[in-house]
């Protein structure tokens, strides 16, 4: 914190919070374009407020990326004692490589911590009839309750396109993205600068309408080139949340002001 007060960032702090209409924002310092030790910065800082917000009994549903995976490395470093944790992915697969799965961060973060997660396995995408009969699945549905009581979330933020490059995106839902000009990703749902959403991946789980009952909601994003991907998610974000971010990406944010 000291070293935080010094470099000047709590103002930029507070200014970035307000810009984003949100409760609260951390900045760590550089660019993690630039430099990618940053993003493990960015998940100790995640792992650190996370460790003041655990009560004795919590549920923490959780997206995937690679931020997501560093916060999930940071995990291990924290206090956890006489706190029982459940980590849960926030929705069905939604493609991509293994190491990139909500599932896997949801295992690393359990294993990290030496608690307990639940695995949500789901086709990536599915279509409304097969989502109807999964929905009829008891574990299924009870999975589902789970996410729906989880008190924490944790998520990342995309830029839409890398995103749905990333996870094999059909060319019909590209083209959707491209003429929605999306900018950015969060949940499986693509947003437009306006925060319109272009697109939702179709899967179970976690809806954006959801998260104003989740009682703490932490995004983890930085560098530069997420700056309109984090500004148009967080015109839907309920103003409770909090960012963790990097300079790069709030630099480039509080220019567009
Ligand atoms: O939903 C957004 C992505 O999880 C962000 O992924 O942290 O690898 O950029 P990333």
């Amino acid at each position: 914190d000291y070293m935080r007060e010094t470099s000047g960032l709590y103002e930029t702090e507070e200014q970035l919070g307000g810009v984003l209409g949100i409760s609260k924002t951390i900045i760590v310092s550089g660019d993690s374009d630039k430099i990618p030790l940053i993003k493990d910065e960015i998940g100790k800082a995640c792992a650190s407020i996370l460790e003041g917000l655990l009560e004795k009994k919590n549920i923490i549903t959780v997206t995937g990326g690679t931020t997501m995976n560093s916060v999930a490395e940071a995990l291990e470093h924290i206090d956890v004692s006489g706190k029982e944790i459940l980590f849960i992915p926030a929705r069905g697969g939604v493609g991509g490589k293994v190491i990139h799965q909500a599932n896997s961060i949801a295992e690393t973060m359990a294993e990290n911590t030496g608690s307990g997660n639940r695995a949500l396995y789901m086709p990536d995408v599915v279509s409304d009839e097969l989502r109807s009969i999964l929905l009829k699945e008891p574990s299924i549905n009870a999975t589902l309750d789970i996410i729906c009581s989880a008190d924490i979330v944790l998520h990342g933020i995309g830029e839409a396109l890398k995103m749905a490059e990333r996870r094999n995106t059909v060319e019909k839902d590209m083209d959707t993205l491209i003429k929605g000009k999306a900018v950015g990703e969060a949940f499986g749902y693509y947003f437009d600068d306006e925060g319109s959403i272009v697109h939702k991946v179709s899967t179970i789980g976690l809806q954006l309408e959801d998260l104003p009952a989740i009682k703490h909601i932490i995004a983890v994003a930085g560098g530069k080139s997420k700056a309109k991907a984090i500004r148009a998610y967080m015109k839907n974000a309920p103003p409770t949340s909090i960012l963790i971010t990097d300079e790069g990406a709030a630099i480039e944010i509080l220019k567009g002001e």
